[in-house]
């Protein structure tokens, strides 16, 4: 009996609503656009598509908030992508005032919704989303490091010729160059991958994932959607069958890994009240100081969010 509502019918958006309508597990959600018919389209496409891949999750588009009313979780992508040349700190200035809106337009009409964010930079409108919301911080997270972990576990399966079903990981960190991915907790078919690959070619695999949207932005004009838009449909998963599945996501930290005050991602479980545990791993010293340097680099675009002052 769930609803979901996703902000930004764009590329990502357009794909969570799609990609969730196609796992069949709730009973609405709604596409919300600036662009008001873009939205309408959107989703009226989608809601055709059902006939063909049988689902039965309704579909509707709208540009006004009363529409999203009673969400149990949103999704919000809203905002602009990077283009060719620029990182996704560049967005801050646009898309922190858009997730800044947009929170205040969903928390109208529902009261205590989960709030996953897509946008970037997404670590810093994650936060951004989490004050202008003011719920608990286990109800306010991002998307992030089930689409780097991908990335890292296809690139794996890639060069291993093994399906990246048997490729498990972890990684940490900003969503960003100084992301953290751990061979020492990657693993094929439970094999640590260490035992299964040259250390340089698992070395240029690491660094590969780090600029992996980056790829893809020089590859297309515009950032990536299908993978980004199922990994977020799979927390939505996760959080509407109370599965408790464990994600790498972008959590608040109130000093795990000797971090306080901001949000990154680490591993956490995932129910039906949102973030139920964040796990800490027992990290040996590079791994932590490569945390760390994620986190200071984190702080410096946190810092340029804070001088906005945006309300
Ligand atoms: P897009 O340009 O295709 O779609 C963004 C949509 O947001 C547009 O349709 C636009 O009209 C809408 N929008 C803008 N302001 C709005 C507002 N105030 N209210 C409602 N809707 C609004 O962009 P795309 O490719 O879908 O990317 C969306 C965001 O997600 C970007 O910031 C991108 O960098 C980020 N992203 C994050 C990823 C992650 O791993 N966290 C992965 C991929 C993209
Ligand atoms: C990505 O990693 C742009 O953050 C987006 O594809």
């Amino acid at each position: 009996m769930s609803k979901v509502t996703v902000v930004g019918a764009g590329n990502v958006g357009a794909t969570v609503a799609n990609v969730l309508a196609h796992k069949d597990i709730v009973n609405e959600v709604v596409l919300l656009d600036i662009k008001g018919d873009f939205a309408r389209g959107k989703a009226l496409d989608s809601w055709q598509q059902a006939p063909i891949d049988y689902y039965s999750t309704r579909l509707k588009g709208t540009d006004d908030y009363k529409e999203t009313k009673g969400s149990d979780i949103v999704v919000i992508t809203a905002g602009i992508p990077r283009k060719p040349g620029m990182s996704r700190d560049d967005l801050i200035s646009t898309n922190a005032g858009i997730v800044n809106s947009v929170t205040k337009g969903i928390l109208k009409y529902s009261k205590n919704p989960i709030i996953i964010v897509v946008s970037n930079p997404l670590d810093v409108m994650t936060f951004a989303a989490y004050k202008a919301s003011g719920l608990k911080d286990t109800r306010v997270f991002g998307m992030a490091g089930i689409l780097d972990t991908a990335r890292y576990r296809a690139f794996l399966a890639t060069e291993l010729k093994v399906s990246p079903k048997d490729i498990q990981a972890v990684l940490m960190g900003g969503h960003g160059d100084t992301m953290v991915p751990l061979p020492r907790y990657t693993t094929v078919a439970g094999i640590p991958v260490t035992e299964m690959i040259e250390k340089d070619t698992l070395k240029a695999i690491v660094e590969r994932t780090k600029k992996g949207g980056g790829e893809l932005v020089k590859l297309m004009g515009t950032s990536a959607w299908y993978a980004p838009g199922a990994a977020a449909a799979q927390m939505v998963e996760s959080i509407v069958k109370d599965e408790n599945r464990i994600f790498p996501c972008c959590a608040w930290l109130t000093g795990e890994y000797g971090i306080k005050n901001m949000y990154l991602g680490v591993p956490v479980q995932l129910g039906k009240d949102g973030i139920t545990r964040k796990i800490e791993l027992k990290l040996n010293k590079s791994e932590t100081k490569l945390l760390h340097k994620s986190a200071d680099h984190v702080k410096a675009v946190m810092d340029t969010f804070k001088k906005m002052k945006i309300a």
